[in-house]
């Protein structure tokens, strides 16, 4: 039987620079989704059922972000670097509730400046394309630090009331339905 030969993918659609940012920023949205399952648990063990449901769906969220980044680079026949599913920084933090919600939103801004970084070399590139797609992460990531300041704000608010506490718990659980 006539077999059809499979042609090797080796001309790149993407600018290698463009690739290698985009591989950067796939590395980072996993570590984002681990980092925020992470706080999930942490928050669970503390009792606090409402947050862990938030970082839950924030993890799912910047999974969703990695694999919409390997798609793209795939659909221009190029081939995705994976991170390493396992692979989490120490991140050894005591409990504090503030201080979580301030580590996300800089990790947050550090995730947008790794967007911009991509927005910049599309256009020194003119590879206008790539630029349009990612414009979607751009209006995402303002929407995420919108989010987390403005839990922030709320926090600084509450300060150690305990019911205050309660009720952030419960609103950030019913915006955050179980995702199972
Ligand atoms: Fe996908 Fe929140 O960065």
């Amino acid at each position: 039987m006539y077999k059809i030969k499979k042609e090797k993918k080796n001309h790149s659609m993407l600018n290698k620079e463009v690739l290698n940012l985009i591989n950067e920023q796939i590395w980072l949205e996993n570590n984002a989704s681990f980092y925020y399952l992470k706080l999930s648990i942490d928050f669970n063990d503390k009792g606090f059922s409402g947050i862990s449901n938030f970082f839950l769906n924030q993890s799912h969220e910047e999974r969703d972000h990695m694999i919409k980044l390997i798609s793209y680079i795939m659909e221009k026949d190029c081939s995705p670097s994976l991170p390493q599913y396992n692979f989490m920084e120490d991140k050894e933090e005591t409990f504090n509730v503030l201080s979580h919600f301030e580590n996300s939103l800089y990790n947050e801004k550090e995730v947008t400046m790794s967007i911009n970084k991509i927005v910049s070399k599309c256009k020194e590139v003119g590879d206008y394309t790539t630029e349009n797609f990612i414009q979607w992460f751009v209006i995402e990531q303002r929407e995420e630090e919108n989010k987390f300041k403005e839990i922030i704000d709320n926090l600084k608010i509450i300060g150690d009331d305990g019911l205050g506490l309660y009720h952030l718990n419960k609103e950030l659980g019913i915006i955050s339905p179980p995702t199972i």
